[in-house]
């Protein structure tokens, strides 16, 4: 009995995993450009593959984006890759093939942003501790909040949904940070700008008590849709002593009895080229 250890480290939340984001975009060309070739992600080769939607595969996470008006997730989007100068000449290369789009990209020391053909903004980072051991991940989703609004939106993901969530201070800005599985996080910053009106794109999550919540959530009013016996949804985060709501973004909820949870996701290696190919090295090598 020589070693202690702080088991708390080892707790999680309620929130098993963020598997994915969804927004729509209206053409599937710039989003190759963009989530493939750019990115360096890997098409889902299994599901959505017709031209109506495709299912973009980031680690054992992924976007969906089925055809419709474009939709902008109100916040960033983080991302764990395991090399930023290779993104950075990948994002080079695309560049020509959207030009007319909102696509653009900024290097810095420690991270990449990445703004999509659509202006849905990604910030790429190297693997650190801090996004726990994966080297191609979707870390985190940053929302952008109402002044004043974080303390309410922590409690309402311990009260309602039983996460593990607190508020601190990032610079300026009070954050409310969600845990959403075991290296994944929901980050809810204030800002003082104007928000755009909620346009319908979704977060999908993991629920290990996925029935407590979902009585919670009905009791207030606040489910928008029971989908299937392994899922529902709900789009207002509320005051949880007023009802009013704090922010809004529907939330794709479901058991890990999904048939979809924890499917085995492809992902490649984006540096193989036909002329500077090593054979063996098709998919991807690193941790995720
Ligand atoms: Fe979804």
């Amino acid at each position: 009995m020589a070693e202690t250890y702080d088991r708390t480290r080892g707790d999680t939340g309620n929130i098993v995993a963020l598997e994915h984001v969804n927004v729509t975009i209206p053409d599937q060309r710039p989003a190759t450009a963009f989530y493939i070739a750019g990115m360096g992600f890997t098409r889902d080769p299994y599901v959505q593959v017709g031209l109506d939607n495709m299912w973009v595969n980031i680690g054992r996470s992924q976007c969906h984006l089925p055809n419709g008006n474009p939709q902008r997730l109100r916040g960033t989007i983080g991302i764990v890759v395991p090399d930023l100068g290779e993104l950075a000449q990948r994002l080079k290369k695309v560049t020509p093939w959207l030009k007319d789009t909102q696509f653009g990209f900024q290097a810095h020391a420690d991270r990449i942003e990445a703004t999509c053909p659509w202006g849905n903004r990604f910030r790429c980072h190297a693997p650190s501790p801090e996004f726990g051991p994966a080297e191609l991940a979707l870390a985190y989703v940053e929302f952008e909040v109402p002044r004043g609004t974080t303390e309410g939106i922590a409690r309402f993901y311990r009260e309602a949904l039983r996460a593990t969530a607190a508020t601190e201070q990032r610079g300026s800005d009070a954050l409310a940070r969600v845990e959403a599985g075991a290296s994944q996080q929901l980050l809810f910053r204030e800002t003082s700008d104007p928000l755009p009106p909620y346009d319908g794109h979704h977060i999908q999550i993991y629920l290990a008590d996925f029935s407590g919540p979902h009585r919670f959530l009905i009791e207030r009013g606040l489910i928008t849709e029971e989908s299937n016996e392994h899922q529902y949804r709900f789009r207002d985060i509320v005051d949880l002593d007023s009802g009013k709501p704090l922010f809004t973004i529907e939330h794709e909820v479901r058991s890990l009895r999904n048939p979809l949870y924890a499917r085995p996701l492809v992902n490649r290696n984006p540096a193989q080229t036909n002329t500077a190919y090593t054979r063996g090295h098709d998919a991807f090598r690193g941790t995720y």
